[in-house]
């Protein structure tokens, strides 16, 4: 397989992740979901016709020179599933179909079994939970810099991607913000700063070819002029699942004017204690989620630009 790793910035030194994990680096492993079928046009009509609609996030997203991003949100409409994978064919759409195990269930068990052969590769790596997203994205969409508070891998169906990772250490992954997406206080966007640019780890993706980084490294995507169909599938394990908690601890211990001390510089019986105390906390509203319910600005169409027409009643 193709391996396009551009080093940079200190690859595979230690200090590229303030997290221990059995995944290292940014690393492609082959699988066979292309083959099997999942990724023709008429197996994707078939399962946006049939997605549950509450399932479905549409984004439009813009970018200013420096690289900040702005986001328009889109409603599922009424398009079939044809004329909805053309109008994202012909867009600027990114539409992400949250919990594919419920709305795509064969794909998802091909994909687990792909994943369990994946995982194997890594000794010590134990996922406790995994879920997934199908993403469908036009030509010329890009997902802006953020993390995912789990592992990813990224199973690549259709066309061509370019991913940018990034060291996951405090100058480009800052504990307080990590915290306040944990927490649900705001979306996954972080900081980004053009200057990040030297010390990504660039690998492109064709069908076939699937992808895994180190646990919450921050990244960013550009499809490269053709659309593009991924499973995105994200797992916990013991350790993040610990480490998710001890951050909402945290975002709760800031919230009430403490100053908490980073995860990283946690030991293990410290971790979790404060995944134990994040379980009561989050039973007891600990924090309210501030995302709020998007207003939606558009809904797909075909033959308008970008595919983004007018919401209709
Ligand atoms: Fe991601």
């Amino acid at each position: 397989m193709k391996d396009n790793v551009v080093k940079a910035g200190g690859l595979g030194k230690p200090g590229r992740t303030r997290y221990p994990g059995p995944i290292t680096e940014a690393r492609k492993h082959a699988h066979s979901l292309v083959e099997q079928g999942f990724a023709s046009d008429e197996a994707l009509a078939r399962v946006l016709d049939r997605y549950p609609a509450e399932l479905f996030d549409i984004n439009l997203y813009d970018y200013d020179a420096d690289g900040q991003v702005s986001l328009r949100t889109g409603a599922r409409g009424k398009l079939s599933g044809d004329q909805l994978l053309e109008a994202i064919q012909a867009g600027r759409l990114w539409v992400n179909l949250r919990k594919a195990e419920q709305g795509c269930p064969a794909l998802w068990a091909a994909s687990m079994l792909e994943f369990d052969r994946i995982q194997a590769a890594y000794p010590g790596m134990k996922a406790v939970t995994n879920a997934g997203q199908l993403i469908i994205s036009s030509p010329v969409a890009r997902v802006p810099y953020h993390f995912d508070a789990a592992g990813v891998v990224l199973f690549h169906l259709r066309g061509r991607k370019r991913l940018y990772i990034y060291p996951g250490d405090e100058q480009h992954l800052p504990e307080r913000n990590m915290e306040q997406v944990v927490a649900r206080q705001t979306t996954e966007e972080l900081p980004y700063a053009r200057a990040f640019e030297g010390d990504a780890q660039v690998m492109d993706l064709e069908p076939g070819e699937a992808l895994t980084w180190p646990l919450y490294a921050p990244h960013r995507v550009d499809n490269l002029d053709k659309f593009c169909v991924s499973l995105s599938m994200d797992f916990q394990t013991w350790s993040s699942r610990m480490r998710n908690g001890a951050l909402y601890t945290n975002a709760v211990i800031r919230s009430r004017g403490g100053a908490p001390r980073f995860t990283d510089q946690m030991s293990r019986p410290e971790l979790a204690a404060r995944w134990a105390a994040s379980l009561a906390l989050r039973r007891f509203g600990g924090l309210k989620s501030r995302i709020a319910q998007f207003e939606r600005d558009f809904e797909p169409a075909v033959g308008v630009a970008d595919g983004a027409g007018a919401l209709q009643p």
